[in-house]
């Protein structure tokens, strides 16, 4: 039970808050807040106050209609994330987010995206012939090896394999904090010097030792070897200035951290929800035999493949990676009837609005078709955001939507996944919803 504590607010009672419960279950916390208090409830998050708010259209307001009084909330201003992005797209602000963005959107532009796909499929078909027929494995880890070489060869390129290998490796250490059920905790008392964070620090100064000295190649050579880095390194803004050597560091470190392990929790849930929907997989496999005849997929056929990419769609929509977005007020204004003051810390939950039955059939339920356009189009704009929406709208939607179906294509081509065993997963809700323990799967090749 969520307790009320002071009703408040021009509507009534909408106050209630328990730092521990939130701590113990924070997915059941938000979902009972929902359910008991309705679409705006001040409660704490962080151990400071702040609103959640449930409905699509006070959501839309947040992000994307009056973006202009928000920024990104308190969590973004733990030392420990801004050691490791510094003033990256993530994280930045006003006009030099705006001129990054502006800066780094060619890079993401579909022209020069979809030269990735090849990178894609060739990387998941070399995983799948260490693949053996009756092996059991974790699909989280599996995945996350994926992506993460998939996003290091589309930063930075072949030419510095080796190093982008180690990139890779400290890489490693560093999101394992991530992985914790005290992410939370770690992320704000990360200032005690505990071994944790020594590692940590180690791990983001060989990194930076590693990029810059990437980049110092690069801008030696001045080549354009196709990759994400070479973009950054070309964009010029209208006045002729280009990013410093600091600023590339930024975003190549945001691009990497925000660029694969979405990805890669996505395709982690897809093989879990494809287990136990063995419909969904029949569908799968016979628009694969259509598509594909027996070929690993391209590019080209993403149009066609419609129903792998309705299941990433609903993969999202039941497990999305970025659970959920936050937000500042940084001037007084109103949501919903309720007066947001300048300061108020904002949190919306794709958790728990995606599984809304006001705008989806069955919610719990994972049916792919309901991805058809017709019935799509009928969903309020903000009932489905998995990717935020509005300026600070995900900037590797459509490259993490091809990563996503490319992989599943190419994977389900040539095997099944069954679930290992009975085990329930567990939800864990850190920086991203990932599952604690892993999801275990059993190979089977088709
Ligand atoms: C399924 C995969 C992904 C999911 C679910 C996801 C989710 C999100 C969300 C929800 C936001 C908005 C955060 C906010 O408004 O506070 C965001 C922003 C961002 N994402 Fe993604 N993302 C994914 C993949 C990627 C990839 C592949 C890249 C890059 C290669 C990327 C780079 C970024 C960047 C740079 C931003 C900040 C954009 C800005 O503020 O201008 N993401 N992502």
């Amino acid at each position: 039970m969520v307790t009320a504590v002071v009703p408040q607010g021009p509507k009534g009672g909408r106050v209630m808050g328990n730092m521990r419960e939130f701590n113990r279950d924070t997915l059941g916390f938000v979902g009972r807040c929902a359910r008991e208090f309705g679409d705006v409830v001040l409660t704490r998050f962080l151990y400071v106050p702040a609103y959640f708010l449930f409905h699509p259209e006070h959501i839309e307001y947040v992000l994307a209609s009056g973006s202009k009084n928000f920024i990104k909330p308190i969590s973004f201003k733990s030392p420990f994330f801004r050691r490791l992005v510094g003033n990256g797209l993530v994280t930045s602000e006003g006009d030099f987010w705006r001129r990054q963005r502006r800066l780094a959107q060619p890079a993401f532009h579909r022209d020069r995206t979809s030269a990735y796909g090849e990178t894609m499929v060739a990387f998941t078909e070399r995983a799948l012939d260490s693949w053996r027929d009756g092996e059991t494995l974790d699909a989280h880890e599996e995945m996350m090896r994926l992506t993460q070489a998939i996003v290091v060869k589309t930063l930075f390129g072949a030419d510095v394999s080796d190093e982008a290998d180690r990139v890779g490796r400290a890489m490693h250490l560093i999101v394992r904090p991530f992985a914790s059920q005290a992410t939370l905790k770690w992320i704000l008392d990360n200032r005690l010097p505990t071994p944790g964070h020594f590692r940590f620090n180690r791990a983001v100064r060989e990194i930076d030792r590693v990029v810059y000295h990437i980049i110092a190649g690069r801008r030696a050579s001045g080549e354009d070897t196709g990759d994400l880095l070479s973009m950054l390194l070309r964009a010029q803004d209208e006045d002729g200035t280009q990013m410093t050597d600091r600023q590339l560091r930024d975003e190549v470190m945001t691009l990497f951290i925000a660029g694969h392990e979405t990805t890669a929790l996505t395709l982690t849930w897809a093989w879990y929800l494809l287990a136990q929907n063995p419909e969904a997989e029949k569908k799968l496999h016979a628009e694969l035999e259509e598509v594909l005849g027996g070929r690993a997929p391209s590019v080209d056929d993403l149009p066609r493949l419609r129903y792998c990419e309705w299941i990433v769609k609903e993969s999202m929509r039941l497990y999305p990676p970025a659970w959920g977005v936050g937000r500042e007020a940084v001037r007084d204004c109103e949501v919903g009837g309720y007066r947001i003051p300048e300061g108020m810390q904002i949190f919306t939950f794709q958790w728990v609005v995606q599984r809304d039955a006001r705008w989806y059939d069955e919610p719990e339920s994972f049916r792919p078709e309901r991805w058809r356009e017709e019935v799509a189009a009928r969903l309020p704009k903000f009932a489905y955001f998995p990717f935020g929406g509005g300026p600070r709208q995900c900037i590797g939607n459509s490259f993490a939507t091809m990563e996503a179906v490319l992989v599943l294509s190419t994977i389900a081509r040539r095997f099944r996944l069954r679930l290992a065993d009975s085990h329930a997963v567990e939800l864990l809700p850190a920086m991203s919803l990932r599952p604690k323990g892993g999801v275990w799967l059993k190979l089977e090749r088709r």
